[in-house]
C-alpha cells in the first residue's frame, strides 16, 4: 500500500504529511476516529441504609456510600448533566449477611426499597444492578460456600431469586457479576417466568480475578473472608477463553457482554467487539479510578486530561457502554466546555 512512494525523493516531496490533519483544532475534531460522549457512560454508586448518610470511600476519592436522601439528590444531579445510568451497589451491615445471603431477595432489602425509590422520582433513570452473593454473604463470596468451596449450581437459585426480585423493583438492567457458569441463561428463564420479558441482562462475561477490585471491597466491605476468586472469576493470563464465556453468554441470550477490568484487559474488549454482534461494555474498576486520583493528588499528572484520555481509549478499544466512577466527572467537564 505504500509502494507509491517508492524510490522518491522523501525530503524534497513528502507527499504524505500526516501533520496536516492535525493543523488545527477544527481539522482534528472534523477527522477524530473515537468520540465519547456521556450517552456512554453508566455512573456506579454505593448505597447505604439509613437516612442522611453520606460517607467517603477513603480508597476512592469522591466517591461515597449513600442513603436514599443523598443518593435522589445525586441521581438528580447527573441527569442534569446527562448522566442517565446508575449502577447500584449496597453496603450490607454485617449482621445481615448470612450463608445463603438471603437478605439479597427479603422484601426488608433496603437495596429494593432504593430502586422502588428512585423509579418512583425518576422514571426515565435506567437502574441497573448488581446480581452477586458477595455484598451478602457471611463468606464474602459470590457464591455459596460449601466445605470451603464455591458450589455453582446451587448459587444458581439464589441468583434467579435475587434477579426476580430487582426486577420486581424495577430495575431495567440486571448485572450478574459473579461469573457462575450457566447463570444468564438460569437468570433469564426465572425473569421471563416472572413476565419481566422486558427487563436486560449484562452479563458479566469476561471477569478477570483482578487485583484492581480492592478499593470496591473495601467500600462494600466485601472482601472473601477466605482464599480469593480464582475458582470462578477468570486468569488474567487468558483471552482466548473469554471466547469460550462469550459464545455461551451469547447464546444464552445476554443483552450486553462486559468485560472487567478495562485497562488491562483492552484486547479482550477489541476481541468480543470484533466477534459478536450485541453491544460491549467495559467495566473502568475501581483500582483504575483509585490510581489516577493517587497520582494527581500527588500533582504527578492532570486528572481531567489522563481521566478523558483513559475513557476514550476505552472506547477505542471497542466499548460501547462504560461504567465509571470517573461518569459525573466527566460530564461536568463536557458541561464546561461546552461554554
Ligand atoms: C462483586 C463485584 C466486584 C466488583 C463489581 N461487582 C468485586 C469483586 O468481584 O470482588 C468490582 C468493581 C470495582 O472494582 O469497581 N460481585
Amino acid at each position: 500500500m505504500f509502494d507509491t512512494f517508492a524510490g522518491k525523493d522523501r525530503i524534497d516531496m513528502m507527499l504524505r504529511r500526516p501533520r496536516r490533519n492535525r493543523k488545527n483544532e477544527v481539522v482534528r475534531s472534523q477527522t477524530r476516529e473515537t468520540k465519547l460522549s456521556v450517552d456512554n457512560l453508566i455512573y456506579p454508586l454505593f448505597v447505604v441504609d439509613g437516612q442522611n448518610h453520606k460517607s467517603e470511600v477513603k480508597s476512592l476519592p469522591g466517591q461515597f456510600r449513600l442513603s436514599l436522601d443523598h443518593l435522589l439528590r445525586e441521581v438528580e444531579e447527573c441527569m442534569a448533566l446527562g448522566v442517565n445510568c446508575f449502577d447500584l451497589f449496597p453496603a450490607v451491615d454485617e449482621s445481615l449477611k448470612d450463608q445463603m445471603g438471603t437478605y439479597s431477595y427479603s422484601s426488608k432489602n433496603f437495596y429494593l426499597k432504593y430502586i422502588q425509590a428512585i423509579k418512583n422520582r425518576f422514571p426515565e433513570a435506567l437502574i441497573m444492578t448488581d446480581v452477586a452473593m458477595d455484598p451478602y454473604s457471611s463468606d464474602g463470596h459470590d457464591g455459596v460456600v460449601r466445605n470451603g468451596k464455591i458450589v455453582n449450581d446451587e448459587t444458581l437459585e439464589v441468583l434467579a431469586k435475587m434477579s426476580v426480585a430487582q426486577a420486581e423493583a424495577g430495575a431495567d438492567i440486571i448485572g450478574p457479576s459473579d461469573m457462575m457458569d450457566g447463570r444468564v441463561e438460569f437468570i433469564r428463564e426465572a425473569l421471563d417466568t416472572a413476565g419481566h420479558t422486558d427487563v436486560s441482562i449484562m452479563s458479566y462475561t469476561a471477569k478477570y480475578a483482578s487485583a484492581y477490585y480492592g478499593p470496591f471491597r473495601d467500600a462494600l466491605d466485601s472482601a472473601p473472608k477466605f482464599g480469593d476468586k480464582k475458582t470462578y472469576q477468570m486468569d488474567p493470563a487468558n483471552k482466548r477463553e473469554a471466547l469460550v464465556e462469550a459464545e455461551l453468554d451469547y447464546l444464552e441470550g445476554a443483552d450486553y457482554m462486559m468485560v472487567k477490568p478495562a485497562l488491562c484487559y483492552l484486547d479482550v474488549i477489541h476481541m468480543l467487539k470484533e466477534e459478536y454482534p450485541i453491544p460491549i461494555a467495559a467495566y473502568n474498576v475501581s483500582g483504575e479510578y483509585a490510581m489516577l486520583k493517587a497520582a494527581s493528588q500527588n500533582g504527578w499528572l492532570d486528572y481531567d486530561r489522563a481521566m478523558s484520555e483513559m475513557l476514550l481509549s476505552i472506547k477505542r478499544a471497542g466499548a460501547d457502554v462504560i461504567l465509571t466512577y470517573a461518569a459525573k466527572e466527566y460530564a461536568l467537564l463536557c458541561a464546561k466546555s461546552a461554554h
